[in-house]
Formats: structure tokens, sequence, C-alpha cells
């Protein structure tokens, strides 16, 4: 038996002299206990390597053990550990200057098997296992994966493929704004059935087993709405094909093209066009105001005539006489609107004059004050009887009034206070050569409308003043107003703002400068 053991040692020590891979063995503070030399590799023992050096110096010349040592791993872990070693320890990089040798390493437990001797401790056997080529092409396999990962999560369009049980594989970035799930929620929990409204995965998978959408196993330019995570849906332009292997159908994969943008564009322009439409209309019906209230001049004339004839020449009792003077009245007020209406709708040449803001303000009021949305809303006026005649076209200053007290009303939905101010900055007074100038002003005259309703949202304030912006419903509200206004404010040099009340509600303040030199007509 003890025969057999020698020739069986013997044997066993002539194979691992012989064998192509280099094996030291080393304690577990890295003292080389045993080898079997190859002075062929550079990298590995030489022939004056002796037992009891420490083998990273030993094997690399290094002075502390190699950073990606396997032995270290497997003192730590206790279990084997393949790894590559650089000769330029501190890049973990295989370059091809820094060669890199493999090694595999293991624990021998301490009197194991037969051939236990006295001497036997712990140990940790060290293979050289020659896998440069190996690593390098696992590296390049990674490197093109990792092209491939960034090729596809940089696509512009939501990349998706899933197996065929439906469990997603493949979740781009596009796809993660798409669908609104994460990359990691899609590919733990999420199923491509999802992403569809009921039925339709099975659907659009019918479709591409079918040929007759692009090609066999394709489908190309399918419009669908992909569900998000919210419940929400997302219209999306899907190309999508069956990935075979051998024939058999492995995987699907989907390109989702988001059409959100192109829908809001669409949407976006199909509004103009009816604001501008509607802008025509009201343009249309101003002219036609103006003819109604010209043909109704007339008859409101013969009116006020025949009523006044039948006053002066009919002997009438006091009853007949109250409700003729009523008819007079009311005749008289129908042609003072008449004629507000035809000033105001008036369309002239920019007409600059020196006039009254006060007057104007409450011109604009008069025709606006009967109106059934002012019903229930507190007027407040406050003129300023000092401010003197400044040079502006009338027409387009009521146009401003008009606006901006319509969307107050609009705000307070018909009840709540509407205050209106004009005013003068600084001391009031008359000059010395007696011009109807101020005295330490800052030259402008000030008009501000102030209302109680719910003021202007603090994200939408800078839009306001932008054509066609308006968060009113279709029909009600053209987004031209304000846009207009302050156009025509501009245009006299003047200011337009809006801002919030500290109380409620928003206010609206116009400057116009008192002299005409500063006129831009
Ligand atoms: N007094 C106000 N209070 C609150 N919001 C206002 C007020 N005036 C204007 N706005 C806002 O400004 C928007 C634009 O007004 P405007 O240009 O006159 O267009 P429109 O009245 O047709 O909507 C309105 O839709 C509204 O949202
Ligand atoms: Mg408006």
């Amino acid at each position: 038996m003890i025969y057999g053991n020698q020739v069986e040692n013997h044997y066993l020590l002539k194979a691992i002299e012989t064998i192509k891979r280099q094996i030291i063995i080393i304690s577990y503070d890295y003292k080389i206990l045993a080898s079997n030399c190859n002075p062929n590799k550079k990298y590995f023992l030489n022939k004056s390597s002796k037992e009891g050096e420490i083998c990273y110096h030993a094997l690399f010349n290094f002075d502390f053990p190699c950073k990606n040592c396997p032995a270290t791993e497997v003192k730590k872990t206790g279990k084997p550990s393949l790894k590559r070693i650089f000769i330029d320890d501190q890049e973990n990089e295989c370059k091809e200057n820094n060669f890199c040798a493999c090694l595999y390493a293991y624990p021998m437990a301490a009197n194991a098997g037969d051939m236990a001797c006295d001497s036997d401790e712990a140990a940790i056997v060290v293979l050289d296992f020659d896998l440069p080529s190996l690593f390098k092409c696992d590296e390049k396999r990674v490197t093109s994966n990792s092209f491939l990962r960034n090729l596809i999560n940089s696509a512009a369009d939501g990349v998706i493929a899933a197996d065929m049980t439906g469990k997603i594989i493949i979740f781009n970035k596009a796809a993660t704004e798409i669908s609104g799930y994460s990359r990691k929620e899609a590919l733990e929990h999420l199923n491509i059935r999802d992403l569809y409204p009921q039925g339709d995965a099975y659907k659009i998978m019918k479709k591409m087993r079918s040929g007759d959408y692009g090609g066999n196993g394709l489908l190309k330019g399918h419009r669908q709405l992909s569900v998000r995570k919210d419940g929400s849906t997302t219209p999306i332009v899907l190309n999508a094909s069956i990935v075979y292997e051998d024939d058999k159908e492995v995987a699907s994969i989907g390109f989702f093209h988001d059409l959100r943008e192109a829908k809001r564009l669409e949407a976006e322009i199909e509004k103009m066009q009816i604001q501008l439409l509607q802008a025509e209309k009201m343009s249309s019906l101003g002219k036609l105001a103006a003819g109604v209230a010209h043909q109704l001049n007339n008859p409101l004339g013969g009116i006020t005539l025949f009523t006044q004839l039948m006053l002066e020449e009919y002997d009438l009792n006091s009853d007949a006489r109250e409700d003729l003077l009523k008819i007079q009245r009311d005749a008289e007020r129908c042609s003072a609107i008449v004629k507000e209406l035809l000033e105001f709708a008036r369309q002239t040449k920019r007409e600059v004059k020196l006039q009254n803001i006060n007057k104007i303000v409450g011109r604009t009021l008069f025709l606006l004050r009967n109106q059934a949305i002012f019903q229930n809303i507190q007027i407040i006026e406050k003129y300023d009887p000092n401010i003197p005649e400044i040079p502006v076209d009338m027409q387009q200053l009521n146009h401003v009034f008009m606006n901006i007290i319509l969307n107050a009303a609009d705000s307070m939905e018909g009840s709540g206070v509407l205050e209106i101010r004009t005013f003068l900055k600084g001391k009031n007074g008359i000059s010395s050569d007696g011009v109807n100038i101020l005295h330490d002003n800052d030259g402008m005259v000030h008009i501000t409308i102030a209302d109680t309703g719910p003021g202007i949202p603090a994200p939408i304030l800078p839009n306001i003043f932008e054509p066609f912006f308006t968060t009113k419903e279709e029909g009600k509200g053209t987004g031209l107003g304000l846009s207009m206004a302050y156009g025509i404010v501009e245009s006299h040099q003047g200011k337009l703002t809006a801002e919030n009340r500290p109380e409620r509600g928003a206010i609206f303040s116009i400057s116009l400068p008192l002299k005409k030199e500063n006129h831009q007509f």
C-alpha cells in the first residue's frame, strides 16, 4: 500500500511537472509553499524563485499583494476565484501594454486527503489559467454589448422588446418617457400587454403574424394608443417585428414613435385657425353693429319727434302724458346708446386729439353698465378732476378700457366690485405759464382697473398679453383683447401692466404720457 502510494505520488508529481499550467501553492500569508516552475513565462515564477518567497514579489515584483489577487478573494470568501492581474497594478484595464495574467485560485484544506503530512497547513492553490484571449473576447463582447445598449438607449423612439410571455427584456430611455414607467419597473414587473389598451397586444401580434402589414412578422406605421403608468394614453406610431430563432418565435420588438408633440402642434394650429375665424367674425360683427346702429338712428329720431309732437299738440290726460314722456325718455336713451355704439365701432384712421381721459372711461362704462353681466357688479369710479386733457385716440382707448373691464367682469362671474381710478402721481397744480401742466408728477396719467375676482394665476401672468392666449372656453375668449390693448397703449408711449392685488382680484394699470411729443403715431 505504501509502495503503491509512492508510485502514485511519483506519477502525480510528474504529471504536475509536465502540465501546461503552472501551479503554485501559497500559504494564507502569500508565502510560496510549492510550485512547478516554468521558466518560459515571463510573468510567472522564474527558476531562481525559491519556496518561502512572497508570491507577489516572486511573480510580479510587486511590493504589495496584487490589487486583483484571486488568492485574497479565496481568503475572504473561502471559494475559488478567477482573476486578471495587471502588470500596471494600478490600472484595472487589460490594454495591449498592460498585459494580464489570468490566475485561478482555490482553497486547499489542511489535512486534506490521504497524502496529508505533519507540516500540512491550510493553503491556496494558484493556477496559471492563461486565459487572456478568453478575457479579451469577453471584453469585446462586453464593449459591443455596451455599444448596442448605448445605441438603443439613445434612440429617439421608444424601443421595447419582450419575450414570448410578454416579459419586457429591453426598455430604453424614450420608452420610459412615453410610458411613465422606470426601466427597473418595466424590466421587473411589466408585461408588454400592460402597455396597450386591453386586447390590443393580441391584435398587434395577430397582424404581425398575418404578413399583411409590411411583411412576415412585421407591422409598419401602425397608429396605436399606448397606456401610460397613470392610466392615460399616449398616441404612437408603432413599427414592430417578431424576432425568430430557427423559425421559432422568441421575442417581439417595437419602436414606439411618440405622437404627442405632433398632435399638440396640430391642435395648436387648429385652435389658431378657429381663433382667427372668431376674430374675423368679431370684426365683421362690429361693422354690422355699426350698420344696424346707423339704421336705427332714423326710426329713433322719428319716435322722439312724433312723441314730442303728440305731447305738444294733443290735449292728453296726465296718465297718457306720463306714458308718452316715458317713451320719449327711453327713445332718447336708445339714441344715446346708438350714438356711442356708432362712435365706438367707427372704423376710422388713427385720430389723436386732446381728450379728457375721465370722459373716455365714463363713455366705455356708459356702454357696459347696463349689460346683464354687470347687473350684480358694484362699480366704483374715482376720477381725479385735475387731470388735464391728453393727446390720445379716443376710439382706441375705448377698446382698451372695454377689453379690460369685460375681462374683469368675466373673472368675477357677474358679482363683485369693479373699481376704476384715474390719477396723477405727485403734487398737483397749475404751472406758472398758466398751461394746464402739473408740477412734480411723473409726466403720466394713471388709470387703474381693479376687480374682486380670483386674480390671475401666477404661472400665466407672463402670458396674458400674448395674442391668442386665453383660459376661456372655446367661443368665449379669443385671447386677443389684452394683446390688442397692449399694442394700443404701447403706441401711445404708455404702459400697460397687470398684477394681483394683495387682498383679492387683479389690477390692470395703464399709464399714458401727458405730452404729445412722446407719441409715435
Ligand atoms: N381680470 C382678470 N382676472 C383674471 N384673469 C384675467 C383677467 N383679465 C385677463 N385675464 C386672463 O388673461 C387671459 C387673456 O385675456 P384676453 O387677452 O382679454 O383674452 P380673452 O378674454 O379672450 O381670454 C384671459 O383668458 C384670462 O385668463
Ligand atoms: Mg378679453
